[in-house]
């Protein structure tokens, strides 16, 4: 196996990333206190201040550097997803009109099938995503592209994210709504992997664990996923998109990205960013979140007649 191999750029990745996200922090410091007075630049000395007058009075245009990998990544991303994320990732590319959900608009930073504990998706997120698509979205998947690509493409996805939330931050701080070390925290904070959330063993499921489960079901679930996992079409739900967002259709049989046990393990427990679907952690136990995961399953493979 090649494993071994096919894991280094993996590892070397998110320390890119994170020197990115440093130097953009870095950035959007000096981008508040550069166009200032003198005498506030003077007295930051934490900042590395530019020594000179800048000459470049542009606004946010972000000093990530265009490796190699990203040159790659942006390639494919023009070729293959710009057409529905847009060239900058707003999400309005020329396919965008009319689908429900829409691309995603990536300056937002909001993602729904992370598995990390902050909701920013680790590289595996990323390329399982790429790999399979969105069951029930337009995103199609990418099965034939190689690691390489993928990574690379994952990686420009990143700068996108970056450029756009460091957009939204460095207004904040020009506002004075936010000061600049809040900014960079944020910037880090919303950008950067966390932890990947440790799935505990999945138990047998027995009667009395089944019967928990559908217990919690009508308790947390039922009023947006319905008994019989077919919602109330008249719940009238919505994304940060404003557009209609409708639960999961348990008695349909699918979901978006994975349907084993763990992944649906991970969306109950976080929710889903940017939907309605609300985050459990802390409501229940892992064991009940658990068994309310099994309960679900049960659904789909009981798909309600006609
Ligand atoms: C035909 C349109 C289309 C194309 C082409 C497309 N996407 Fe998407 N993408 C979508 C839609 C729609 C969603 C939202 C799915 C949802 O919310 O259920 C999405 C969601 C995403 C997300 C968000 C994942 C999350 O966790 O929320 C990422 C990242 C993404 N796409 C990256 C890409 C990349 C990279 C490419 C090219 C390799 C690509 N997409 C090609 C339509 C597209
Ligand atoms: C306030 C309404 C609401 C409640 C309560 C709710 N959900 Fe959801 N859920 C949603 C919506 C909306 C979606 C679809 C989000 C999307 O795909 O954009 C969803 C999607 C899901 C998915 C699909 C994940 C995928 O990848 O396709 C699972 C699993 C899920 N919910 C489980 C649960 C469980 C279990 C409970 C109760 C413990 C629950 N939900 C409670 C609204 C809700």
């Amino acid at each position: 196996m090649s494993d071994e191999h096919d894991e280094k750029p993996n590892r070397i990745g998110p320390t890119i990333w994170a020197m990115a996200v440093i130097a953009m922090a870095a950035f959007v410091g000096w981008k508040v206190l550069g166009p200032a007075t003198q005498s506030v630049v003077s007295h930051a000395p934490t900042m590395q201040a530019p020594q000179k007058t800048p000459t470049i009075s542009e606004p946010v245009v972000p000093p990530i550097q265009m490796t190699a990998q990203l040159v790659r990544g942006r390639r494919f991303f023009e070729d293959s997803c710009a057409l529905c994320h847009g060239e900058r990732g707003d999400g309005n590319g020329r396919l965008s009109p009319g689908q429900a959900p829409r691309p995603r608009d990536f300056r937002r930073a909001k993602f729904k099938f992370a598995t990390t504990d902050n909701h920013v998706p680790s590289d595996d997120d990323l390329l399982r995503l790429f790999r399979s698509g969105v069951t029930g979205a337009t995103m199609p998947g990418f099965p034939q592209a190689g690691r390489e690509d993928l990574l690379a493409v994952a990686a420009y996805v990143r700068k996108l994210v970056v450029e756009g939330v460091a957009a939204e931050l460095s207004h904040e701080v020009s506002n004075g709504t936010m000061t600049t070390d809040d900014a960079r925290r944020a910037l880090a904070s919303r950008t950067t992997p966390g932890p990947a959330i440790v799935v505990p063993p999945e138990p047998p499921t027995d009667e009395a664990r089944l019967e928990n489960g559908k217990r919690i079901y009508l308790e947390a679930c039922v009023k947006c996923h319905g008994a019989d996992g077919e919602p109330d079409l008249s719940l009238q739900l919505f994304d940060e998109d404003g557009q209609r967002n409708i639960p999961r259709r348990f008695a349909q049989g699918f979901f978006k990205v994975g349907e084993d046990g763990p992944t649906l393990y991970i969306r109950t427990l976080k929710g889903m960013a940017g939907t309605p679907m609300p985050s459990f952690e802390g409501a229940y136990s892992p064991s009940d979140i658990w068994d309310v995961v099994h309960y679900v399953q049960l659904l789909c493979r009981h798909p309600r007649k006609n």
